[in-house]
């Protein structure tokens, strides 16, 4: 039969050598695990003792169990505290370390075009000007000389919310809130802005998309004026070389009124594939603001005059970047978009 003591020193040994608590908890079943402990072990053949030998080991194994409990417990808090130490050690943030690389966003091609154009005519002396997207009837159609049941009103099919309420169908009733606004000309505006129309997306056309309308209003302002303002224009976005042209055209807010062309980039006005052998391409519309529309914005016609323009930036976009779908500008797909 084991010696108790003898025992207890060879379990304070393994309890020492117990690197985890996994192995410490394996040496505490081994030793005193309830029926096949070692220390239980050393109580069998305890019944055929006599009284007084028996009490002596009972006392011994007592002492036994009692001593390799509490080594136990004394190297369970020993590697619980070099564990912690460990973690610590080893799981510390070190906030010097360099994060993740954030990839940067930039500028929406569309943006850049119209920060430019709006570039280009705030060095003219024009200034910016904002009007709602949701418009009554009477500033997207009436106040501009559009009234209803005319057959023009085809060209701006809108969504409506109300008979009175609508989504613009273009930037030309700022022209209209500017002049009551402002009042007193001389008034130079210019402004950008998303138009809603009924259609359905396309190529070459969307049922939103975005326009720069400008507004002149002043003594003895004439076409040239007009066309002078447009070439410098298209001349800064484009290239010196790029000529502008007017073909008359119609619209209820301008008399007379044009559609201006751009000169083709790639054949210079030759006529090529790219502008569909015409050497010309179609940029906007523009004209001398009608007597009416200046009488609805609270101006005198009989002392002032004005003249007018209104173009998609998603177009001029197309023409500088040489993009042949505009659908592409609002599908967010970043390989179009990092090209910009
Ligand atoms: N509002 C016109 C359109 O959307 C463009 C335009 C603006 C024409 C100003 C003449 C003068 O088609």
């Amino acid at each position: 039969m084991t010696d108790p003591s003898a025992l207890t020193a060879e379990a304070i040994a393994a309890i020492g050598k117990a690197r985890t608590a996994t192995e410490l908890e394996r040496v505490e079943v081994e030793y005193l695990g309830r029926k096949s402990g070692r220390v239980s072990k050393l109580l069998e053949g305890i019944g055929a003792l006599n009284p007084e030998e028996r009490a002596a080991l009972g006392k011994a194994v007592n002492e036994a169990k009692r001593t390799i409990e509490e080594a136990l417990s004394a190297r369970r808090s020993q590697l619980e505290a070099s564990r912690l130490a460990d973690l610590a050690e080893t799981e510390a943030i070190d906030v010097t370390f360099p994060g993740p690389p954030l990839e940067r966003g930039h500028i929406h091609v569309l943006t850049q075009v119209r920060r430019q154009i709006e570039t280009i005519l705030e060095s003219l002396g024009y200034q910016v000007e904002l009007g709602p997207e949701v418009e009554t009837e009477w500033f997207n159609f009436e106040a501009l000389n559009i009234t209803a049941g005319h057959p023009a009103r085809e060209m701006w099919d809108s969504f409506y919310f109300s008979p009175e309420l609508l989504l613009r169908a273009h930037t030309s009733p700022v022209q209209i809130h500017a002049m009551l606004r402002i009042k007193e000309p001389p008034i130079y505006i210019i402004t950008p802005g998303r138009c809603y129309r009924r259609d359905a997306p396309e190529a070459t056309r969307l049922p939103y998309f975005s326009q720069v309308e400008g507004l002149a209003v002043d003594r003895g302002l004439t076409f040239g004026d007009l066309k002078g303002t447009l070439l410098y224009m298209i001349q800064s976005l484009y290239g010196r070389e790029r000529r502008v042209r007017v073909r008359p055209s119609f619209f209820p807010f301008t008399e007379p009124s044009f559609e201006f062309d751009v000169s083709c980039g790639i054949c210079g006005g030759m006529g090529c594939k790219s502008c569909r052998h015409k050497g010309w391409l179609e940029v906007g519309g523009c004209g001398m603001v009608h007597p009416q529309v200046l009488r609805n914005g609270g101006i005198d016609p009989t002392q002032w005059n004005g003249y007018a323009w209104g173009f998609g930036i998603e177009r001029m976009a197309m023409l500088k970047h040489d993009v042949d779908d505009m659908r592409l500008f609002y599908e967010s797909d970043l390989r179009f978009l990092e090209q910009f």
